[in-house]
């Protein structure tokens, strides 16, 4: 009599021996991870799961995995669109969301410790962190995926993904395009990560901060070696009129050691109403989110506020990614 197998789950390729090509088992850490034919990969596959969440809502691609989703630092949106991506797909989660104060953290657990903890239960783990190189740390104390949802002043390489592909949605392109980065160009780890994405494309690029928040040099040396044209100024008004992407971001006032240097700069920037007159019919205005009034609301009327619409793709990409890296899409 031959046994019939009780579950007909996917063995996961162990990390170190992942798949050429593919995703399955990989962590991810860094937007330097991915080649343009990965890019596109993840793209069409974020694309299938919105037509799929428009026709059924859920499928059970995912059932019997577990994800843990571990958060040192706030978050809306990457928390709770991880967590819907895992349910969207019949999976579940362990949400360690709600401040680690309430987990062993607190009584001094040591990353490492917490992650090989979670690996128990988990098969995927979702790590942001407020230290740079911390979810490389994660993975390299992990036989699981780790992706990295943010660490510190470092990367957020899920959303420049979903950055990006919000952009190929909504201009239907990302080559021939400008795009203007706006705020904390320093500690804002989305556009360190958006930059980095964007070298592989024929785009220009501008850099809109004051004095103390341009973007790290170690970036800016990337883009002058990829040969861009890039140009970094202190005014809004300089790249408006020819911005196609026009990504706000906000002054990131965790990551300053002296709050009187936050003060002065915290207010340098706001789109309004009367700006956007001045700018292109078909463009996007962006932003990672949360606000702090960088953004009008009244900007939220016009057709070119994609920032809802990013937060939606958010959950896209992100099923798309857990999908890939347990080796099921
Ligand atoms: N939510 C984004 C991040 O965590 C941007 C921000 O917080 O300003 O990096
Ligand atoms: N965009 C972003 O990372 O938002 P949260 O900080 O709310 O997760």
């Amino acid at each position: 009599m031959s046994l019939k197998p009780l579950f007909d789950f996917a063995i996961l390729p162990d990390k170190n021996h992942r798949q050429p090509g593919g995703l399955a088992g990989w962590d991810i850490l860094s937007v330097d991870q991915f080649d343009k034919a990965q890019l596109e990969y993840v793209f069409t596959r974020a694309h299938e799961m919105r037509e799929m969440v428009q026709r059924v809502g859920a499928v059970d691609l995912l059932k019997g995995y577990v994800l843990a989703c571990l958060f040192y630092e706030p978050s809306t949106r990457t928390s709770a669109s991880f967590i819907a991506a895992m349910e969207r797909l019949g999976g579940s989660v362990i949400p360690i969301t709600q401040g680690v104060q309430f987990s062993s953290v607190s009584k001094g657990e040591t990353l490492a410790d917490t992650i090989r903890t979670l690996e128990q239960y988990a098969d995927v783990i979702v790590l942001r962190h407020p230290d740079i190189g911390s979810a490389q740390v994660a993975a390299d104390y992990a036989r699981v995926p780790v992706l990295n949802a943010g660490d510190g002043a470092g990367e957020h390489p899920t959303q420049a993904l979903l950055d990006l592909f919000t952009i190929r949605e909504e201009l239907g392109q990302i080559d021939g395009l400008k795009v203007a980065m706006v705020g904390d160009l320093r500690y804002g780890r989305t556009v360190h990560s958006l930059t980095k994405l964007l070298l592989q494309y024929d785009v220009s690029l501008r850099f809109v901060s004051p004095e103390i928040l341009r973007m790290p040099l170690s970036i800016m040396n990337r883009v002058i070696d990829a040969g861009k044209d890039a140009r970094e100024t202190h005014d809004v008004a300089d790249v408006i009129e020819n911005a196609d992407v026009l990504y706000v971001t906000r002054v990131q006032k965790e990551r300053f050691t002296d709050l009187a240097q936050y003060e002065e700069v915290k207010n340098m920037y706001e789109i309004t109403p009367e700006l956007m007159t001045r700018a292109k019919q078909k463009m996007v205005v962006m932003h990672p989110l949360p606000r702090v009034g960088e953004i009008h609301y009244a900007v939220d009327h016009d057709p070119r506020a994609a920032y809802f619409r990013q937060v939606q793709n958010g959950m896209f990409i992100r099923m798309a990614l857990l999908a890939a890296v347990l080796g099921k899409a």
